[in-house]
């Protein structure tokens, strides 16, 4: 897992430097304003994270329902192939999601709080949508041992969470395409709970994955960073997304509804190296 880091460091750092203050100096006011943001949603309103935003109510004595409706949108940053496996139709991959909903009972009226912007508060301590992986053997989560994941909040009450994920999943393998040289392996997403009129799924490739894979741009990078050592180990190979075997030649996204549920699908098409 160390190559993900790195890349993950890399580009991590890059925004850093492009966006941090220059001072490092404790802002008291802003911290305590923080500090007020969590002790109104958590302690003072008693945010309970067990309780799901979504919800269905009778809205009159002859049965009208309605149902809060969460929109959940995954933004695919990056993927890696690990490998495809012919015989048991599996399909390794590393991929990076960044997933958005809104939850208005952590919204706050930045006036009132020294003008705080968004926070930072351990995934835990919110509810999280149970999106899965659908057609998964396995699912890991992917970070430094004993590391808790965070979630950003934002005064609107739209929460972002970023996760890295190692999967194994089905991919039928197309027997058309023989010698099997082609192949698209979709990687659906799902929620076990919801159905259709609970959730709404939406999602997108992030246009940083495809940027960064372009020459122009890996050449921008070395140039502006050539006296930076983290920064010199840049290279096309490195930060390819297919694996020794396969390429991965485009990755697309398509929605669904299956029996009352609703899938993204993340498509990745892969070509045989020659
Ligand atoms: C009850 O609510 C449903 C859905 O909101 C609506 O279609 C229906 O007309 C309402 N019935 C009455 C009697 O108001
Ligand atoms: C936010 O707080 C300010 C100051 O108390 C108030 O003027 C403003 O109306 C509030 N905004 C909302 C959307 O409640
Ligand atoms: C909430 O604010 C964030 C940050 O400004 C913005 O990206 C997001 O689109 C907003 N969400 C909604 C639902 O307006
Ligand atoms: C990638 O796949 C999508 C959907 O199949 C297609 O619309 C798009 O043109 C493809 N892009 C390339 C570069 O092949």
């Amino acid at each position: 897992m160390a190559l993900f880091y790195s890349i993950w460091l890399l580009f991590l750092a890059r925004f850093c430097i492009a966006q941090s203050d220059e001072s490092d100096e404790i802002d008291t006011v802003g911290l305590n304003a923080a500090n007020e943001v969590y002790n109104e949603i958590f302690n003072v309103r008693g945010y309970n994270r067990f309780l799901s935003p979504i919800y269905t109510r009778k809205t009159n004595s002859s049965g009208g329902l309605k149902t809060a409706k969460l929109n959940i949108h995954f933004d695919l940053w990056y993927i890696k192939l690990i490998s495809l496996d012919a015989q048991s139709q599996m399909l390794s991959i590393c991929l990076e999601l960044r997933t958005y909903w809104r939850d208005s009972r952590l919204a706050w009226n930045e006036s009132q709080f020294d003008g705080v912007e968004h926070i930072f508060v351990y995934s835990d301590a919110v509810w999280l949508p149970d999106n899965q992986i659908g057609n998964a053997k396995t699912i890991d989560s992917v970070k430094p041992a004993d590391a808790q994941r965070l979630v950003q909040i934002f005064s609107n009450g739209s929460i972002y969470y970023p996760g890295f994920y190692y999967t194994e999943v089905a991919c039928p393998i197309m027997i058309s395409t023989f010698p099997f040289d082609k192949q698209i392996c979709p990687i659906p997403i799902m929620s076990l709970a919801f159905d259709v009129n609970s959730v709404a799924l939406t999602a997108s490739i992030d246009p940083f994955l495809t940027m960064y894979t372009k020459p122009e741009y890996i050449n921008a990078v070395a140039r502006e960073v050539s006296n930076n050592e983290y920064f010199a180990v840049l290279t096309k190979a490195f930060i390819e997304w297919g694996n020794g075997e396969w390429d991965v030649t485009n990755v697309s996204t398509f929605g669904t509804v299956q029996a009352g549920v609703q899938m993204v699908r993340f498509k990745s098409q892969l070509r045989k190296k020659t």
